[in-house]
């Protein structure tokens, strides 16, 4: 039985605390937050702490599960690791790449660590088929992608969580905080990106520092082209749509379903997501899978889950698509 703790007892953590409640192998061993009301978020009988530090002395937990504002990430992965504790931090995994970097170099040095990254859309049944089809090469090289990412936030959603919407604690907006996963998948299904040039704006009159919505051209290593469109500025939120071209067919995620779609406008349906009661349906459903994921690996002293080393790229394609923002121009991106 390992033993799980939570750190941030905000939005998120409620999906954490479920997916250890769910997991035979796994007990929530203790919970922390800065605010102390935030306890009522977890369950009563669970010992609470303000002080993280004094939690994993105290508790002795196998992992933290890090559910903090994203500058936090880093510093608080750090400083559990280096009190032998293994981490699951959720997305994105740094500010930026040179802290991104500097983590992953970090990792590579305590490897008797887990470090895992919850990018978990990698996880969706739908992601993973796709994934399988483009490594099988039956359709040869993928030749173009799209990732849509059409979503809402209110501006309570910033003045609430003040630190959403600033640089220095969210280090970005629409990319680096929604459609981080997106972006994930685009380079996880389509491969090394090289290039981008994007639009980065504001849509939203809400005072907030970040961006609201993007549009991306990304150039591929293998000449593939990409485009990704992602917004918090639409009327609703509506299911991420992901698509992928290849030589000899062409397949799309749309409403949580993977189609292969065929020349003549129809199209085969594939696999459908696994649907998570009482969560956002446009979060994707894996949070759970990639948990047990984890744990497994931990007690197996396996490494198939998602390293820091493994994250590092979507930071890589964020800072390049807001370089490319500001100067107007095509940007290079950091080679892997
Ligand atoms: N994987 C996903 O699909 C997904 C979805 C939503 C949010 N997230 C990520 O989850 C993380 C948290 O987001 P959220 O929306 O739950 O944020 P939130 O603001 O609702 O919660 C953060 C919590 O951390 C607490 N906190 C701040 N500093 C602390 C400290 N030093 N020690 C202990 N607690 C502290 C705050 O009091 C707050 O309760 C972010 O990284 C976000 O990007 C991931």
């Amino acid at each position: 039985m390992k033993r799980a703790a939570v750190i941030g007892l905000g939005d998120i953590s409620s999906i954490h605390i479920m997916a250890i409640d769910k997991n035979p192998e796994i007990t929530l061993a203790a919970v922390c937050d800065i605010d102390g009301t935030a306890r009522e978020h977890a369950p009563k009988d669970v010992p609470f702490y303000t002080d993280f530090r004094e939690m994993i002395e105290r508790e002795k937990p196998d992992a933290v599960h890090i559910c903090l504002p994203h500058y936090l990430h880093v510093p608080v992965s750090e400083e559990a690791a280096g009190r032998g504790v293994h981490v699951f931090c959720e997305k994105p995994v740094a500010l930026n790449t040179q802290e991104a970097e500097a983590f992953a170099a970090f990792e590579a040095s305590h490897p008797e660590i887990h470090m895992g990254i919850c990018l978990q859309n990698r996880y969706n049944e739908s992601v993973e088929m796709l994934k399988g089809l483009i490594d099988s090469g039956e359709y040869g090289q993928v030749t173009g992608t799209r990732g849509i990412v059409p979503w809402a936030r209110e501006k309570s959603y910033y003045d609430v969580k003040p630190w959403r919407g600033k640089w220095e604690t969210a280090g970005g907006g629409c990319m680096i905080n929604q459609s981080v996963h997106t972006l994930d998948l685009l380079y996880h299904l389509g491969g090394p990106v090289t290039a981008v040039k994007a639009s980065v704006s504001q849509l939203l009159d809400y005072g907030i520092e970040v961006e609201d919505t993007v549009s991306a051209r990304l150039t591929y290593a293998n000449g593939a082209r990409g485009l990704f469109l992602a917004t918090n500025a639409n009327y609703r939120n509506e299911s991420v749509q992901i698509s992928v071209q290849m030589e000899k067919a062409e397949f799309s995620i749309i409403d949580n379903v993977l189609y292969r779609l065929n020349s003549d406008g129809g199209r085969e349906r594939l696999v459908e997501d696994e649907k998570l009661p009482g969560t956002k349906f446009y979060y994707g459903a894996s949070h759970g899978k990639l948990i047990n994921q984890f744990y497994r690996e931990i007690e197996t002293g396996g490494s198939d889950y998602i390293h820091v080393s493994d994250a590092v790229m979507s930071i890589r394609l964020i800072d390049a698509i807001q370089k490319s923002g500001r100067s107007g121009e095509t940007v290079q991106v950091i080679p892997e």
